[in-house]
């Protein structure tokens, strides 16, 4: 099978996407080839080219309005999948029907819980610390067109104790990102192509 083509969609940091460029090197499944943000300033975007992946930067209101040069891109890039790490921004319903079960996102919490609108970043653990909750964690999910609402494909949990505060829980968390998403993505590519 030839290697499937995936596209990262980031607003911020990159973290994850870095730790998927990496990991996808070694992977005879899946290559990252392409880095979309809707930040110009994105740290990720230092990250694209210092590992010389391909990056282009979309506006949002290209993103809302003009989705079908968004596609041509994507067409060009043959891109497969797409992981969303970090995107703030919905994604246009026309790229949900052009790549169907195939948009995959990460979300630092256990949802149900503490999804939907406004809940990213900082917010969710702040959240998560002021409703006393004795465990986090992370929930990689199948896009669809309501916030973090698509299928729930793994995730993983970390004990909080009354200590952790927002800061502690988000790194915490974010070592759960790190461990685990690129090879639940690895996964469920597999998965979904049939493929043991
Ligand atoms: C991560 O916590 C991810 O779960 C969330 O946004 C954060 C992105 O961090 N949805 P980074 O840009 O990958 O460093």
């Amino acid at each position: 099978m030839a290697q499937k083509q995936i596209a990262i969609f980031a607003s911020g940091s990159g973290s994850n996407a870095e730790n998927l460029i990496n990991y996808f090197r070694q992977s005879k499944m899946a290559d990252v080839g392409l880095i979309l943000s809707n930040k110009i300033s994105a740290y990720v975007l230092m990250r694209a080219k210092n590992l010389s992946i391909p990056s282009i930067v979309v506006s949002n209101s290209n993103l809302k309005n003009q989705p079908e040069s968004i596609l041509d891109v994507l067409a060009q890039f043959n891109i497969d999948y797409i992981v969303l790490a970090g995107f703030l921004r919905k994604i246009p319903k026309e790229l949900i029907k052009a790549y169907p079960n195939k948009i995959i996102n990460i979300h630092p919490a256990l949802l149900p819980k503490f999804g939907g609108k406004g809940m990213y970043g900082a917010n969710v653990h702040k959240a998560v610390k002021q409703a006393n909750q004795t465990q986090s964690g992370i929930s990689i999910h199948l896009v669809n067109q309501a916030y973090d609402e698509g299928q729930i494909i793994f995730q993983a949990k970390t004990n909080l104790t009354t200590t952790d505060t927002a800061k502690t829980i988000e790194k915490k968390v974010r070592a759960l990102e790190i461990k685990h998403f690129p090879i639940q993505v690895e996964n469920y590519i597999k998965q979904h192509n049939n493929l043991t």
